[in-house]
């Protein structure tokens, strides 16, 4: 017995200097199987117990037992000692405790959504019922109806996306007076912001995918000065009482007669620039009484009532709101130049 404690006492001197020496979990693995691996110094030590005088067995056992627990709790607080080392050890070295986080970034509306607002808003305000359309319309809806024959050059005018020969992404917010139309009698005052889509090459003033707002109204009486005084009331609201909107005559087959909508270039302020290729106006969209051929289309009747429509280009609007001249700022979602217009 006392052989068996001497060995026991070395083996654990021997067993603690490596652990000592030990530096990383790797080394702590090597210990384990130096001592208590299966031809571990201990194991070989417990296989020596067959050669005792069967009276000491059990107690020689135990002892060994004893401190094959001892080391294996060793071991154990060994590698959690040298985990906290390592963890400490990657803090100090990258991370500033004290350092205050960058701050949190707020959302906000993007500037097309926020001019679709503020449109949306001022129309309400002025008893306009807002209503959302498909974006894929059937080409009797987004040309038929609106006057625009299958043979008609309008529609080369439109470079349309077809999806099958009788459906397509539409070319503008104006099918949805057929569908408005259509889903009421008159009276009838109508905004409808969305998305329309056409083949345009994209440059500073086209992009292929953007948003407009068309407004709608008929009923008895009603006439062009109705659709200049909102309109104008509209860009005043937008731009400040100051701005100038000049209605242009123009050609459009859903409405008669027609009027293009220009406002100031924000670009040079009228002086000419290239975002308004020089003229001093930028066309933010079309208008015009709604054609005779529309009304009856919808089941209206031309001799009963009147009305007018326009639709107007939100990026149009938001790039003089915003000062920006080039239109595809708003798509490249360039943080920088979001949160400066917020
Ligand atoms: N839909 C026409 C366009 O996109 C604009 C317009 C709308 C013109 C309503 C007249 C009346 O160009």
């Amino acid at each position: 017995m006392a052989d068996l404690d001497t060995t026991l006492r070395e083996l654990a001197q021997r067993f603690e200097a490596a652990i000592a020496a030990a530096r990383d979990e790797h080394a702590l693995d090597e210990v384990r199987i130096r001592f208590l691996g299966r031809t571990g110094e201990l194991t070989v030590v417990r296989r020596g117990i067959g050669a005792l005088p069967p009276a000491e067995r059990p107690t020689a056992g135990k002892v060994i037992n004893v401190a094959a627990d001892a080391m294996e709790a060793r071991l154990a607080a060994a590698r959690a000692s040298l985990e906290r080392a390592s963890i400490d050890a990657s803090l100090s070295d990258s991370i500033d405790v004290t350092f205050s986080g960058p701050p949190a970034r707020r959302g906000m509306l993007h500037p097309v959504r926020a001019v679709m607002a503020d449109v949306a808003h001022y129309f309400s305000q002025h008893g306009f019922a807002i209503v959302l359309g498909p974006e894929i319309e059937t080409d009797a809806n987004n040309f038929d109806a609106l006057n625009i024959p299958p043979d008609h050059p309008a529609r080369e005018g439109f470079d349309s996306f077809y999806l099958r020969p009788d459906l397509l992404l539409r070319t503008h917010t104006s099918p949805m007076q057929v569908r408005a139309m259509r889903a009421s009698g008159p009276p009838i005052a109508v905004i409808v912001p969305g998305k329309a889509y056409r083949r345009d090459a994209v440059d500073a003033r086209h992009l292929y995918q953007f948003h407009q707002v068309e407004g709608l109204m008929v009923g008895p009486g009603i006439h062009f000065g109705h659709l200049k005084g909102l309109l104008t009331g509209m860009m005043r609201e937008l731009f400040g009482p100051a701005q100038d909107i000049r209605f242009r005559p123009s050609f459009f087959p859903f409405t008669e007669p027609s009027a293009e909508v220009d406002v100031s270039c924000p670009g040079c302020g009228g002086a000419g620039c290239r975002t308004c290729s020089g003229s001093g106006w930028i066309e933010i969209g079309g208008s015009g009484m709604v054609h005779p051929n529309v009304l009856r289309s919808v089941g209206y009747d031309p001799d009963g009532v009147t009305g007018w429509a326009f639709g107007c280009g939100l990026e149009r609007i938001a790039m003089k709101k915003y000062d920006v001249n080039d239109i595809r700022e708003f798509v490249e979602n360039k943080p920088a130049f979001l949160e400066q217009l917020a």
